[in-house]
């Protein structure tokens, strides 16, 4: 037979016959030659998908979207359209006419004190225009909800991150901005142990990409921005006030918002942009921050579960200057009124530019064991308390507020106690959540200690 013929090599049952060496060993290279062909492709195809998953990890990271890295969408290369110029020019437009009326970028507007002060602003007759990531550092459908609530009011809210500098230019141009309200920032203090890089993309590299395009827009915007009552740190002489030493960080949050205001004082000293910088001092009310404590334990309280209820040292309770968020609004508002003009023009200083920093507290520090009888009593329900020693993880034992600056500069003066404060803030919980939510599924170690 020839050797053509012979049953292939490769089926069950080879015939006994001689082999043709030559055509045999042909054969095998050649199987060979298809086995590495395969391999080689599905190698290749291996490779490919690698490097695509590698190219997306990177872009991920540089644009926002990595898991326990940066929170937040990627910055893709923004291109507006005619419909959303018209909705920034729409939501841009004031409703009075008076001379002071002013035009603001509210930046985390969809977050708990950027709504209250875009309505605030909105309600006026200011013109106003949000900007947020709505990243899932909490319950994305809160900050869904209060867009609806401000798209109610004739807010638009963009939907972006303070790092995309077209989209923020665009922004500049399209809305005839006058001033920006900053409050766009990765919050919380024991989440930065989880996520510090978030901390630094959005409350330094955000923070610097709006001063950018600030300093170079025409005319410069005045800026209001938040940083917080934390860069007191470990600072023990109370009461807090603005010329006390911020320079022992208790957490990487607090150390972020301290190089914020380094770096507003950079801005204001070269470029002449009028920036003031607004330390709030533990804010809470209705449509407020599921991380914070007195969220949290309305929760469990609610459900029957147990609260930690965490002491300083030496067995101490620990106590927050509690700020109601009208408060905080109308320290907002003053500020933003008594903002003068920056001074800088085509990215250069003319002259001095104003440069402030204020206390917006409520001056009566209340300890964590009262807060949760209060909420106790609005809740009708009594607390199941676990007292735990505080763990260290950047949290401080208290807080309490000098004023006196704003009181005297901005006419700040907080009328909301924290027993009326929780009781419109249980109200609102009960009306917006029912007694059964569980906001654990996206807490994680993310909650404040208060
Ligand atoms: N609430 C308080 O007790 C308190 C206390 C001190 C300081 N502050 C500061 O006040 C400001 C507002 O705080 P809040 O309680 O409303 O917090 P929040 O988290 O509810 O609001 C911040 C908003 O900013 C958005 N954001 C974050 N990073 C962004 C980015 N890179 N680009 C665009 N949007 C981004 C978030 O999606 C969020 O909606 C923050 O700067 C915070 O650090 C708050």
């Amino acid at each position: 037979m020839p050797p053509s013929t012979m049953q292939d090599s490769y089926t069950s049952t080879p015939r006994k016959m001689k082999i043709d060496r030559s055509n045999y060993f042909g054969r095998v290279a050649s199987r060979w030659h298809t086995t590495a062909s395969a391999r080689l492709l599905a190698c290749s195809a291996v490779l490919l998908i690698l490097t695509l998953f590698v190219m997306y990890r990177i872009s991920s990271i540089s644009g926002g979207i990595v898991e326990g890295g940066i929170i937040g969408r990627s910055v893709a290369a923004f291109k507006p359209t005619h419909e959303w110029e018209l909705k920034v020019r729409q939501s841009c437009v004031p409703k009075r006419l008076e001379e002071d009326v002013m035009v603001v970028l509210v930046t985390g507007a969809a977050g708990f004190v950027g709504t209250h002060v875009s309505l605030s602003l909105k309600k006026r007759g200011d013109g106003v225009v949000g900007l947020d990531n709505f990243n899932d550092y909490y319950e994305t459908s809160l900050k869904r909800a209060r867009l609806d609530l401000l798209e109610k009011h004739g807010v638009f809210v963009v939907e972006g991150d303070i790092n995309d500098e077209t989209l923020l230019m665009s922004l500049f141009e399209v809305g005839q901005i006058t001033h920006v309200m900053h409050l766009a920032a990765q919050a919380g203090v024991r989440y930065a142990v989880q996520n510090p890089r978030s901390y630094v993309h959005s409350n330094i590299a955000g923070l610097v990409n709006l001063f950018e395009v600030c300093k170079a827009a025409n005319p410069q915007p005045a800026i209001v921005w938040a940083s917080s009552s934390s860069v007191y740190g470990l600072n023990n002489k109370v009461p807090f006030s603005e010329s006390d030493r911020t320079d022992q960080p208790a957490s990487l949050y607090a150390a972020t918002k301290k190089a914020g205001e380094g770096i507003a004082h950079t801005y204001n000293h070269i470029y002449g942009l009028s920036i003031t910088g607004l330390r709030f001092f533990t804010v809470y009310g209705p449509w407020g921050r599921p991380d914070m404590a007195y969220f949290s334990f309305t929760q469990d309280i609610l459900r029957g579960k147990a609260i930690n209820i965490y002491t300083g040292s030496g067995g101490k309770d620990l106590a927050r200057d509690f700020t109601y968020i009208d408060d905080i609004v109308k320290g907002c508002m003053r500020a933003l009124d008594t903002a003068e003009k920056s001074t800088g023009s085509g990215g250069k200083k003319t002259g001095p530019a104003q440069l402030r920093v204020f206390n917006l507290g409520n001056t009566s520090p209340v300890t964590v064991p009262i807060l949760v009888d209060i909420l106790e009593k609005h809740l009708k329900q009594k607390a199941i308390r676990n007292i735990v020693k505080m763990p260290r993880n950047g949290d401080v034992p208290f807080t309490h507020a000098n004023t006196s600056s704003a009181q005297s500069q901005l006419n700040y003066h907080p009328t909301t106690n924290l027993d009326t404060g929780l009781r419109k803030f249980v109200k609102w919980y009960l009306s917006y959540y029912g007694v059964g939510t569980d906001h654990r599924l996206w807490l994680g170690d993310r909650e404040q200690i208060v």
